[in-house]
């Protein structure tokens, strides 16, 4: 294992490390950087709020960041979203939509019943117990997999009409990363299909989580990819790209209809879920002013550039006789197989190729075999495009 690189400084999509060399991060440090690095417009707005209110519990108080911040967001989320629960990260973010819709139907009295959970092989919703359980069995999990609870997991679709035949009645939620599967290998799936299978499991009441951890923010296209649905969910899960790459902080946003289930008299309706720095106000902060510059026509122009330069470059692989397959682009994401070794995470060509972008300048950092890019926004022609060639050498000397 190599020793890691201590990093001292960031701006814009370049990291320096302390012998100062520079990379550009193309892959947005794990998908988080929107705008890039230390980003000077949300660096003062959290100075600004970390001088005036930096923390306090959010039980019983609350403050404008976190107010305005659910505002905001609710107004830019597809479909009929109407309220706001804060965690801090995607996985929390994911625990807490599945335990909101376990209890939602406990709370309603039918608990036992609807008690099986859906979800898709070879999706990832993170690392805590709850997250793992609904995320395909895989090296991630693997040490874990007898203390995981049970789920029903389906194929993502490959085309736009399935049947299914499951117990409908039985089902509480179903949870799904919307369009591109990313830790497992940044598969892309059919929207079609995914549509049809969450108009059926709404015909059935089952409540349906879009988890948009990775796809939120515009990395698709558009501002979510649940946008390109015609049926939206009950429940969506943000984070990453939240507060645009610079403060842990997660959003579980539900249905009028999902929230209803919870207020009530009854104490043990509550939804007894918390953590300490719920809803941290500099984190809110930082996603409201990291908003200001995602919304600005500048921004949205710009995802739109690099979707044209990596379709460019996806024809280029496709007429290249690269040893590549299955190239393929969705918003700002391109990704490809590389045709080395197993289709799997710990094929080790992953570091190959990691190390021979660093002594280019250009952070990757493949999942398996599976080369993709997902730069921040700020990204220039110039520098992108110095990545597609960086690209070109690599697989030239794979080849040679
Ligand atoms: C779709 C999805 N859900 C959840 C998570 C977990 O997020 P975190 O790493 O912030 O816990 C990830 C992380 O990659 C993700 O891609």
């Amino acid at each position: 294992m190599a020793e890691p690189i201590p990093i001292v400084k960031a701006s814009g999509t370049l990291l320096r490390d302390a012998d100062g060399h520079s990379y550009i991060d193309a892959i947005s440090s794990w998908w988080v950087t929107l705008h890039g690095h230390a980003h000077p417009y949300i660096a003062q707005k959290i100075f600004e709020q970390a001088s005036t209110l930096e923390q306090v519990i959010f039980a019983g108080f609350t403050h404008e960041p976190a107010i305005r911040l659910a505002e905001r967001i609710l107004e830019i989320l597809p479909g009929q979203l109407s309220r706001v629960f804060y965690s801090d990260n995607g996985s929390t973010s994911t625990e807490v939509a599945l335990k909101m819709s376990v209890q939602y139907w406990w709370n309603k009295g039918e608990g036992e019943k609807r008690n099986k959970i859906l979800a898709f092989n070879n999706s990832y919703h993170g690392d805590t117990f709850g997250a793992m359980s609904v995320s395909d069995r895989s090296v991630f999990t693997m040490a874990f997999h007898d203390k995981l609870f049970e789920v029903i997991f389906l194929d993502a679709p490959e085309s736009g009409s399935k049947t299914y035949d499951l117990p409908w009645d039985e089902i509480a939620c179903f949870i799904y990363e919307p369009l591109v599967q990313g830790a497992g290998g940044m598969k892309m799936y059919n929207a079609g299909g995914l549509d049809q299978l969450i108009g059926l499991c709404q015909q059935h009441e089952v409540i349906c989580i879009a988890d948009e951890v990775m796809t939120g923010f515009g990395r698709t296209g558009k501002l979510f990819a649940s946008a390109y649905l015609q049926h939206t969910p009950d429940i969506i899960c943000l984070s990453k790209g939240l507060t645009g790459g610079t403060m842990p902080l997660s959003i579980t946003a539900c249905s009028a209809k999902v929230y209803e289930a919870f207020v009530q008299d009854d104490l043990l309706k509550t939804f007894f879920h918390g953590h300490s720095y719920t809803a941290n106000p500099i984190a809110c902060a930082a996603a409201l002013a990291s908003l200001d510059l995602l919304l600005k026509p500048e921004c949205l122009h710009q995802i739109g550039n690099i979707n044209r330069q990596h379709r460019s470059f996806m024809d280029k692989l496709q007429q290249s006789s690269h040893p590549v397959r299955n190239v393929r682009v969705l918003g700002t994401i391109i990704a490809f197989e590389i045709d080395r070794g197993k289709d799997e995470y710990l094929n080790n060509i992953s570091t190959t190729i990691t190390k021979k972008a660093m002594a280019q300048s250009v952070y990757l950092r493949p999942l398996g075999n599976t080369l993709y890019l997902m730069p921040p926004y700020c990204i220039t022609e110039e520098e992108l495009g110095k990545v597609y060639s960086v690209i070109m050498d690599i697989l030239i000397e794979l080849a040679g």
